[in-house]
């Protein structure tokens, strides 16, 4: 038996034969030699076969194999740094799985609606490969910083009894006769714990029905959510913006083949350094109007102006200090001019815009119940979370960050789409 390998680990193997499981993904031939590429999921292998070195029906079956058949190669390693990837497998054997039939996907352009249809087999091509494989570090680099900062993660619910941000973006079922809905973030249910265990996170799939269809909008997003008893705006912000550049300064140092493959420009991204501008959105509003922008004292902004805005800067901004009547009913008022609430939006630069949410927490019991009124919620379905404040009530505050505009930033893509293996959008349930 050969020893098996996936492509990855040839490179400390020069000289030797092995084997590898894997796909057709390209081949050209030339005269009486054969290349096929080879991909396995870990990277891509040159084979070369000459004519007078491997067996005629091997030779037949290169000529024949269609593109993405299931194959074994055999062969002997070759360290070679003209070879793509600095490594090549001079081919002896070739046995095949399965021939497969015409793939759909080719070489040429193809419309995005076509590959959206598609999504289970445009997976297999190589840039959406890097995005994957970008995304799932990332997530690594999230549980590690939250995990080696002493946080406990807290799995919040899916099925959910009440609106945490607000009430027309809810997929509603039924629940045995009673109305439920997915959640839309997990921090109501974070706060409890976190009185319970002080610092806490939850990173889980969340749901809006968001009637808009834009290059920043899923119906189904994953977010991770910190919470943090005794915490202010100001330690949210630091938490944040501590977070980011860790996170960032992970991606680079352990990303860059799927960089390349991106054509990111990682220059950008080196910049994401200490510390943030933490800009008023009072101030923010000045700025726009500056750029050009008609946006009206009091409304939040819209994605165009989050473009422009952050077009202006090399690293993410913290606009803080929205009007309280833009944003959700559970923050706490500025105590220098109530009209304000203690929250901050993170903007990533280069036109990303919003990809963190956070604010301090209304601690006071009866502040709380007259907002919930205000807002219309239903208070017999909140009686748990006002709750919270009757028993040691302290200040406390956390922030949710959106996996998938993290990774359209971090990969320079312009449209989230790409940025979830199975992107559930608006009108757009399958595969
Ligand atoms: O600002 P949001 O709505 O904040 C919350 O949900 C808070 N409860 C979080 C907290 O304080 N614990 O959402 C937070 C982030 C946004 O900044 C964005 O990155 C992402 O979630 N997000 C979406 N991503 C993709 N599609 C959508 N429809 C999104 N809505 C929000």
């Amino acid at each position: 038996m050969l020893h098996k390998l996936t492509v990855k680990e040839l490179a400390a193997h020069d000289g030797e034969k092995v084997s590898l499981d894997g796909w057709v993904y390209n081949k050209r031939s030339s005269g009486k030699v054969r290349f096929l590429i080879l991909r396995d999921g870990s990277g891509y292998l040159q084979c070369v076969a000459f004519v007078r070195d491997v067996p005629p029906e091997v030779f037949d079956l290169m000529d024949r194999v269609t593109l993405e058949s299931s194959v074994t190669v055999e062969g002997t390693v070759r360290i070679d740094q003209r070879a793509p990837g600095g490594v090549e497998l001079s081919l002896s054997g070739l046995v095949l799985h399965h021939m497969a039939e015409e793939y759909p996907i080719g070489k040429k352009e193809h419309g995005t609606g076509f590959l959206m249809e598609n999504r289970h087999l445009w997976l297999r091509s190589s840039r959406q490969v890097a995005i994957l494989r970008v995304r799932s570090e990332i997530e690594q680099a999230f549980r590690d910083y939250f995990y080696q900062s002493g946080f406990t993660l807290i799995d919040s619910p899916i099925l959910t009894p009440a609106a945490c941000e607000g009430t027309t973006t809810l997929f509603q079922t039924d629940y045995f006769g009673e109305k439920a809905y997915l959640s839309q973030s997990g921090q109501l249910y974070l706060e409890p714990a976190c009185m319970a265990l002080g610092k806490v996170y939850c990173f889980g799939p969340t749901f809006r029905a968001e009637k808009s269809k834009t290059r920043r909008h899923l119906m189904e997003f994953w977010m991770l959510e910190p919470e943090v008893a005794f915490a202010g705006l100001d330690d949210v912000m630091a938490l944040s913006e501590d977070f980011l550049v860790s996170v960032v300064s992970r991606i680079l140092d352990r990303c860059p083949e799927e960089m390349k493959i991106l054509e990111r420009d990682t220059s950008k991204l080196e910049k994401v350094q200490k510390p943030f501008p933490r800009v008023q959105y009072k101030d923010a509003v000045r700025q726009l109007h500056e750029l050009g922008s008609d946006l009206k004292y009091g409304d939040d902004f819209g994605g165009d102006d989050e473009t422009i805005l952050t077009q202006q800067y090399d690293r993410p901004i913290m606009v803080h200090r929205y009007p309280a009547a833009v944003k959700a009913f559970y923050m706490e008022p500025d105590p220098e001019d109530p009209s304000l609430a203690l929250c901050v939006d993170v903007l990533a630069p280069e036109g990303y815009g919003e990809i963190v949410g956070g604010s301090e927490r209304i601690h006071d019991h009866d502040l709380l119940l007259s907002r919930i009124r205000e807002h219309g919620l239903p208070v017999e379905a909140f009686q748990w979370y006002l709750d919270i404040r009757r028993y040691g009530t302290v200040k406390h505050g956390g922030f949710g960050i959106g996996l998938e505009r993290t990774v359209a930033w971090l990969c320079g893509l312009n449209h989230v789409r790409e940025t979830i293996p199975y992107p559930r959008m608006l009108y757009r349930l399958y595969p």
